[in-house]
């Protein structure tokens, strides 16, 4: 039996192929190649260039492999994108979901781990946030995977579909060894942004707004690194074949940065100068994500392995000394 991963070229989806893959599991991936790379997925896993829109494609792939559970990426996750193309995140995002859906119950798999986000809570009443805040997205983006999340809860009422929701905050970060990383057509992320500053590639990073009301005015996010995501998502697998019930987790560090310490940090990782150039405010921007992953933690028993953001932009630094032009050098 296999598992599927949509999306799996992506930056997310290729670390967790490799994670997969690494646990000795059979993995078939399905991407557009839209904004993943074929380069990103091993030559010997079996790959389908595949749209989830695609239904008759799709349903070609559960009749060639024998696949028993889901794990969903291929939707597009750009905050600032989405507050200019918001009908592109509800075909994409919440359209893919439902041909997705349609096509695993006609083939009776019933297993599936989500990528949700913490723009699903929009501007939180607290920090860190708990599973039961209210969801009140802020942007498009955060509003498709409320819906997607809503469909699968109705999904499960009525066909007994079973799934996981992961609610990322700011995935970062790359693989130790540097051989697969973050690399998307047009960057819009703070991370690869200040590395490629960093790199000499841009002059200087902007950091978008410094009047949010944090301690010293800048975005907080919550940073936390993309194998350790890949974990979790191995632990979500399991905790759905054993027969659980249908839940939905944060995965963030509980450790708020803000735009500036984030330079800074990266500053310290590299030891690169790295400009930086107050300007104005993102729209669609909350002022404050931090995750409470206690529930993670308890009922996944998920314990992250990285804890601290200067270890993380390094892992990330080594992807992109080593791929300064993506996966166009590998
Ligand atoms: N930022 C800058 N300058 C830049 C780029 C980003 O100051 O050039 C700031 C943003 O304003 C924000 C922070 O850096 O405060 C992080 O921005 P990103 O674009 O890296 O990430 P987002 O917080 O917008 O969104 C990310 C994912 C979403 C996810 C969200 C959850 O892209 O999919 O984290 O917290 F939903």
């Amino acid at each position: 039996m296999a598992t599927l991963v949509l999306g799996g070229a992506g930056y997310i989806g290729s670390h967790m192929v490799d994670r997969l893959v690494e646990d000795g599991r059979d993995v078939v991936v399905v991407d557009n190649l839209l904004t993943g790379h074929r380069k990103a997925v091993p030559e010997n896993v079996p790959f389908y260039e595949v749209d989830i829109r695609d239904k008759d494609a799709l349903d070609k792939v559960f009749e060639a492999e024998d696949i028993d559970q889901v794990v969903h990426f291929a939707a597009s996750s750009i905050v600032p994108e989405s507050m200019e193309n918001p009908l592109k995140y509800f075909d994409n995002n919440t359209g893919g979901m439902i041909a997705l859906l349609e096509v695993m119950l006609k083939h009776q798999v019933k297993n599936i781990v989500f990528s949700s986000t913490a723009a699903t809570y929009g501007t939180p009443e607290e920090n860190p946030i708990p599973e039961t805040a209210p969801q009140r997205p802020i942007n498009p983006y955060g509003e498709s995977k409320l819906q997607m999340e809503h469909i699968m809860r109705w999904a499960d009422e009525a066909y007994g579909l079973k799934w996981v929701a992961l609610r990322y905050f700011n995935v970062a970060g790359a693989k130790a060894d540097g051989s697969i990383g973050e690399d998307h057509p047009t960057e819009t992320h703070l991370v690869p942004i200040i590395l490629q500053v960093a790199l000499g590639e841009r002059e200087k990073i902007m950091m978008f707004g410094d009047d949010y009301n944090t301690s010293d005015g800048f975005n907080v996010r919550d940073y936390v690194h993309v194998m350790d995501l890949a974990d979790a998502h191995i632990l979500a697998l399991d905790y759905l074949a054993e027969g659980n019930p249908s839940n939905q987790f944060n995965l963030g560090s509980a450790t708020g940065y803000s735009v500036k310490q984030m330079v800074e940090a990266a500053r310290n990782a590299t030891g690169e100068p790295i400009p930086a150039e107050v300007g104005p405010r993102r729209a669609g921007d909350p002022d404050s994500l931090v995750a409470s992953s206690d529930k993670a933690r308890k009922v996944l028993n998920w314990t992250p392995k990285y804890d601290d953001v200067e270890t993380i932009i390094k892992t990330a630094w080594t992807w992109v000394q080593k791929h300064p032009h993506g996966y166009e050098d590998r």
